[in-house]
């Protein structure tokens, strides 16, 4: 059997706000791990985890090379997944730092924990407070009354996507909505009213959709911008702007289906007695 080797890589999210969504458990690898790499934007989260770290790499300038001729964001995520087992490697045990949950719509811990294990290191990823988490509770939409739908804008744009429109919808960067080169961090005009065109087929133009940005710090407001579909493409979209689609539509009962499961016997699966 092969042995597992001394470096580990511990992959934890600081959620949305500031110091007050992290875990305990994910605190805890953060202040006691030999060094932390973190890949977390907003200026305050980073100085607070700079601030209780043992040691602190910062990967956000890896963002840069996507201005090299030939490189573009994957580039980027690869050499962040790097640094990342670069640290694993020498032995150290690795906190990896990313807000939100570090593994939804994330794929640089994703590429980290599997890199690590196929070299024989252990790793693992702890869950985190996401920005969906945060809008379900800031909306209070309860995503299980009609289902729900989530993926990223541009995702929805280039492929064949079947939408239902009796359930929610929520499109991650819609900031990025159509951006296809992976090299800029902005969209445009033109390239959202695609989107709308595209969700036209499934939406009413005068539907009521949210543009979400949860706060991530005390003084922060929270952005609840509700506006019909049409207006989008003239609407502000930044990096934590998520796009929310409630329902347009009531749900259609399947009757047939109601029909068979009221058919079916009343037997159990198996005798309670042996389920027990
Ligand atoms: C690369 S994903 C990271 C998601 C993150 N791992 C999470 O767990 O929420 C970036 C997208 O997350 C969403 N996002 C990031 N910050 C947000 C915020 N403060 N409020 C709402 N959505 C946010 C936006 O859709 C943004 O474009």
């Amino acid at each position: 059997m092969n042995a597992i080797k001394k470096g580990k890589l511990i992959c934890v999210g600081t959620g949305m706000r500031m110091a007050g969504q992290v875990t305990p458990l994910a605190l805890s690898y953060i202040e006691t791990a030999d060094v932390v790499v973190s890949a977390v934007p907003n200026i305050f989260t980073r100085d607070w985890i700079k601030g209780i770290a043992k040691d602190f790499i910062c990967v956000l300038d890896h963002y840069d090379d996507c201005n090299m001729d030939g490189k573009n964001r994957g580039d980027t995520y690869r050499r962040m997944a790097d640094t990342i087992l670069e640290q694993v490697r020498a032995g150290k045990t690795v906190c990896a730092a990313f807000y939100g949950h570090p593994g939804i719509f994330a794929c640089i811990a994703h590429i980290a924990i599997k890199d690590a294990r196929s070299e024989g290191y252990g790793a693992e990823m702890l869950p985190g407070i996401s920005a969906e988490d945060c809008l379900v509770a800031d909306l209070g939409i309860d995503p299980g009354r009609t289902g729900m739908q989530s993926m990223e804008a541009t995702q929805f744009m280039i492929y064949e996507r079947r939408i239902d429109p009796s359930a929610l919808l929520i499109l991650w960067q819609p900031f990025l909505a159509g951006e296809l080169s992976l090299k800029r961090f902005e969209t445009t005009q033109a390239r959202v009213q695609v989107l709308v065109d595209k969700l036209a087929r499934d939406y009413p133009l005068d539907h009521e959709v949210i543009l979400y940005e949860a706060a991530t710090h005390p003084l922060e407001r929270t952005r609840i911008d509700r506006l019909p579909l049409r207006e989008l493409p003239t609407a502000t979209m930044v990096g934590a702007t998520t796009l929310v689609i409630p329902a347009a539509q009531a749900l259609k009962r399947d009757q047939a289906i109601v029909d068979l499961l009221n058919a079916l016997p009343e037997a159990p699966l198996m005798p309670l007695a042996q389920a027990a």
